[in-house]
């Protein structure tokens, strides 16, 4: 199976890490718009124009199966792009909800979602985990952590500044959404904050378990050819994915 990976930019290559890891496809093009990243400080439509810009791309492959790893496209342009396409499109953030339905039954239990500002104003996260009946959800705008976790920073003390300053009010959650692709790279660090006891619902690993259940497609042993494309400073989207599927 040959797919596609649809990111704002470097920050998709978290789920892609995943895909390699549970071997899945023998083929993934993977392609950022790092010329117009970050989505998650624009409006709606601007998102859904760029996403819909995206799918032009990957007309030049014959994909089987197209996955928005960006929150910000999954909240707002999957709609639209599966109405335009003639495979099938999957978001990250359907799975990350049922990743966590599967983990914790308590529907009282505080969930904390960080996410980019666009994320959490569509309502997305929040409205789907009402539907199914959690009680205490917390929705927090996290955006300055993307140029960080860019910047190679995924640890140490400008970091914990930052989780500082957003978390200040916020008691240990039970369970913490990670509804930005880049924040998987924090993951250890933001565990630690918290004493290590919030469940972590990761949107590579939600995908993988999604994949299986929803499209019936089960670890392999393919040696995955993974094709990395930009819309801009493809040799930059190339040094973090090294540094990214190595660590
Ligand atoms: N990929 C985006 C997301 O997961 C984060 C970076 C951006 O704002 O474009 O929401």
């Amino acid at each position: 199976m040959k797919i596609g990976v649809f990111d704002s930019g470097a920050g998709g290559l978290s789920v892609v890490k995943s895909l390699l890891e549970h071997h899945l496809f023998d083929e993934i093009i993977y392609y950022g718009d790092t010329a117009r990243v970050p989505y998650g400080t624009k409006d709606k439509n601007t998102i859904i124009r760029y996403s819909l810009e995206a799918l032009e791309f990957f007309n030049n492959f014959d994909i089987d199966l197209l996955i928005t790893a960006c929150n910000t496209v999954s909240a707002y342009a999957l709609k639209e792009m599966r109405e335009a396409s003639s495979y099938a499109v999957t978001g990250v953030i359907e799975p990350g909800i049922l990743a966590l339905e599967n983990k914790l039954e308590d529907k009282d239990a505080p969930i904390l979602i960080i996410a980019t500002r666009a994320t959490v104003a569509s309502g997305r996260y929040q409205n789907e985990l009402r539907e199914k009946g959690y009680t205490n959800i917390t929705a927090l705008q996290t955006g300055l952590f993307v140029p960080l976790v860019e910047e190679g920073i995924h640890d140490g003390p400008i970091l914990e500044s930052v989780m500082d300053y957003y978390f200040r009010d916020i008691d240990t959650p039970a369970a913490i959404i990670l509804g930005c692709t880049h924040f998987p790279l924090i993951s250890k660090v933001l565990a630690k904050y918290f004493d290590n006891t919030p469940l972590l619902i990761h949107s590579g690993e939600a995908i993988v378990e999604f994949l299986e259940r929803e499209h019936g497609i089960k670890e392999q042993s393919y040696d995955t050819q993974l094709k990395l494309f930009a819309s801009d400073n493809v040799d930059g989207l190339r040094k973090i994915a090294k540094e990214w599927l190595a660590e």
